[in-house]
């Protein structure tokens, strides 16, 4: 059976929540990406969630809640995290701490962590109010494939596997939340950047906030979220700049469009050039590229420091572009 991709309505909002209170998946969108939502505190759920991704179980699931104070039910939070809550929740912030007993092992991979978000789609508040329940849900793709950005991206990886996918329309932001560990609040770490970036936090915290560095090569088991491969469309991607001469079996994508080329293998990420525009749109024409069936894509990576968002957006495309 195919996956329903249901409008959404206050009828179905109610119906979908009754899902997730009884431990079925649902695939959420969210500011950021899609999620595949389930019961965060029924493990039997929170498997499904693995089962359904194909997602190894030692990489832990990121929780969303309506707000501070029902995170505080699920987490031991520390003062910056309760300031870092306050000030950019809901949003796509994700913020990693000491878990409390009543969150299964099953979410944290074991872990005595647990990351949690409110998210800032009013879809998924919507659901989160009725639901009344804290939701599990990592990106609703396939493991390792590029993050959903449509109702489409999501049934297009899962449609065989889930049942249910809420409509709530392209995903503003794009690309994945920041992730933050603030166990030791002195010395928080980013773990994913994303579009609330480093130097946003550091000026906001006052300290220094530093990303983790990867040492995971040749390491058996990779500490959560450093995955060095993943995002990656199926066809080889190189991060290079298409301009010039373009192959032909090539798809090229461009941050801007091309003023000299044109052809169907010329894709390019924004009209106008804004980092938000770019990073909405990474996700959706990489899935294109991806399905054109060229023999490689070669994409633009954005100067280092254009700023912003621009820190997740090459993060997204070197470990997209990172071989197998
Ligand atoms: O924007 C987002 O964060 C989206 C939407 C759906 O909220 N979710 C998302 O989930 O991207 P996922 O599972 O694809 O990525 C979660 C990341 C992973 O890299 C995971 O390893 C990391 O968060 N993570 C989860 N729990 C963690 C923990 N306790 N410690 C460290 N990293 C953790
Ligand atoms: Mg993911």
């Amino acid at each position: 059976m195919k996956a329903r991709i249901h409008p959404p309505t206050p009828a179905n909002l109610r119906r979908l929540a009754a899902v997730l209170r009884r431990g079925g998946l649902v695939a959420i969108p969210t500011e950021t990406v899609y999620g595949l939502a389930a019961h965060a505190l029924d493990e039997r759920a929170c498997r499904a969630i693995f089962r359904a991704k194909g997602r190894p179980a030692h990489d832990p699931l990121i929780v969303h809640v309506l707000n501070l104070a029902h995170a505080e039910q699920l987490a031991e939070f520390n003062p910056a995290a309760r300031k870092l809550a306050r000030r950019f929740w809901p949003g796509p912030l994700t913020l990693v701490l000491p878990k409390k007993t009543c969150v299964p092992a099953i979410v944290t991979s074991g872990g005595g962590t647990v990351a949690l978000r409110a998210p800032a789609h009013p879809l998924a508040r919507r659901l989160l109010k009725l639901a009344g329940i804290p939701l599990a849900a990592p990106s609703a793709n396939l493991f390792g494939y590029i993050s959903p950005t449509s109702a489409a991206h999501v049934a297009d990886g899962l449609g065989r596997r889930i049942k249910h996918v809420l409509d709530g329309g392209a995903c503003a932001v794009g690309v994945e939340s920041t992730v933050l560990d603030v166990t030791h609040p002195e010395k928080p770490r980013i773990l994913r950047p994303g579009a609330i970036t480093a130097a946003t936090l550091e000026k906001f915290l006052g300290v220094a906030v530093r990303p983790v560095r990867r040492r995971n090569s040749g390491q058996a088991m990779p500490a959560p979220g450093m995955l060095e491969r993943h995002y990656s469309p199926r066809t080889l991607l190189r991060i290079r700049h298409p301009g010039g001469r373009l192959p032909p079996d090539v798809a090229g994508i461009f941050l801007r469009q091309p003023a000299g080329a044109a052809g169907p293998n010329v894709y390019w990420l924004s009209d106008h050039g804004t980092l938000e525009e770019i990073a909405r749109n990474l996700y959706r024409v990489l899935r294109r590229a991806d399905q054109s069936r060229h023999r490689e894509i070669w994409i633009e990576a954005l100067p280092a420091d254009a700023g912003g968002i621009t820190a997740a957006i090459n993060d997204r495309l070197k470990r997209a572009a990172a071989r197998r």
